[in-house]
């Protein structure tokens, strides 16, 4: 970690001082970030001004449909873009530096010895041809200057650390030899090696069944809180962060449409998005059969979003406002609850622009919401009652 810290430090926005050494400062600081690429069909604004900070062991929950932008962001905060076509805005402040103007090679030392990511998928991230020892000591290596047999001693201690069985004996063995779970857990252990503060794990189940789902989720939740460890959960599932998360940041379209802590999201959500996300997840204590609500239509595109709110063209609250102007981020009675809404659930507005569109039901609001229950991302998740 102190090579990190060495050379990460920067000229006149960093003066003198480097990463990892002010304890006092926000671990993570995101300032209107933009996250913008070039196509053919014109600029896709993937993420578009999110602001957002995250403090020192502590868990945010990043959630959407697919595509409004949430690897992105991660990737964006990591410098993890490619090379070209990219256009990323704004401020990215870790310990009070501003990573966002390093190179790819300063950046090479945050990767892992202060931030890693867990991805969705082990069998792409993992190196097929490679051992994983060697997967696994590398880092050890390159960040933290490790002699042979100490790296392997840790390996192994990291391997054993993830619920690994024989770790000594998986070191010499390729990702095809493990099963899913396996190899996630040995993406986990690479991730962790360096000992970073802060973790993105982007849709780190997804590609797993319901019941190791669980277990990936508790061991990332578990290393987090042995090591005092910043966490990114990234999901389309409002489940997998109901109890696992500090707070909530719901995306739609590259923006952050809702942000609260998560016992105030689930219980006064104030977006029909969030709503209708909350709608879409099954609940353990209905039939089987019950059919769940999908929301209609589909997100807008990017490179043409609709001039005012961009969820109104599916919005079964919207009204004529909703769809010239557009919604500013603003903050609830509950301070750190911030919403993006002309006509917000469980207010006189959002209920009359309801009744106005002929829609009637109980809006989620005030509905009381069991987030303290294990959840789990599947079929046998439940996030309360409706
Ligand atoms: N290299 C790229 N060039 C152009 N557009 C891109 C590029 N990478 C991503 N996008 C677009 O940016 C938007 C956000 O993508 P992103 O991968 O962040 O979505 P997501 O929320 O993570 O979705 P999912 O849940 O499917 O993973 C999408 O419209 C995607 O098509
Ligand atoms: S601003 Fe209008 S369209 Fe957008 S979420 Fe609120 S009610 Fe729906
Ligand atoms: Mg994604």
């Amino acid at each position: 970690m102190t090579s990190a810290r060495r050379v990460v430090s920067r000229g006149s926005d960093a003066g003198t001082r480097t990463l990892g050494t002010d304890p006092a400062a926000t671990l993570l600081k995101v300032i209107d970030l933009k996250t913008h690429f070039r196509t053919e069909r014109g600029i896709v604004r993937a993420v578009d001004g999110v602001t957002m900070s995250l403090d020192r062991g502590r868990t945010i929950g990043v959630v959407g449909e697919s595509g409004s932008g949430k690897t992105i962001f991660a990737r964006s905060i990591m410098g993890l873009l490619p090379k070209h076509n990219v256009i990323r805005e704004g401020r990215v402040l870790y310990e009070g530096v501003d990573i966002i103007g390093l190179t790819q090679s300063q950046m090479r030392h945050v990767w892992g010895s202060e931030m890693a990511m867990v991805f969705q998928d082990p069998m792409t991230s993992l190196n097929p041809v490679m051992k994983i020892g060697k997967q696994l000591t590398e880092p050890l290596y390159l960040h933290l200057n490790m002699a042979k047999s100490d790296a392997l001693d840790t390996a192994i201690a990291l391997l054993s650390s993830v619920g690994i069985p024989e770790p000594a004996q998986r070191l010499t063995e390729y990702p095809h030899q493990l099963s899913g779970g396996m190899r996630q857990r040995v993406m986990i252990a690479i991730a962790l090696a360096c000992g970073p503060k802060l973790l993105f794990a982007d849709e780190p189940t997804t590609a797993l069944d319901v019941t190791v789902q669980a277990q990936i989720l508790n061991l990332l939740q578990q290393q987090q809180n042995e090591r005092h460890m910043a966490m990114v959960l990234v999901t389309h599932d409002l489940g997998v962060v109901a109890g696992r998360t500090d707070e909530i940041a719901v995306m739609y379209a590259g923006k952050v449409v809702e942000q609260a802590p998560t016992r105030v999201l689930f219980e006064n959500m104030k977006m029909p998005y969030t709503q209708a996300l909350l709608a879409s997840i099954p609940k353990l204590e209905n039939p089987s059969h019950t059919q769940l609500e999908i929301i209609g239509g589909r997100p807008p595109d990017l490179v043409h979003p609709p001039p005012g709110c961009r969820f109104a063209p599916r919005c079964k609250y919207a009204q004529p406002r909703c769809l010239t102007e557009e919604p500013p981020l603003i903050e609830s009675e509950v301070p750190g609850h911030l919403y993006r809404c002309w006509f917000p659930v469980g207010t006189p507005e959002g209920d009359e622009a309801l009744a106005r569109n002929g829609q009637s039901g109980r809006s989620a609001s005030g509905v009381p919401v069991n987030i303290d229950s294990p959840l789990v991302s599947g079929a046998t998740r439940s996030v309360g009652r409706f």
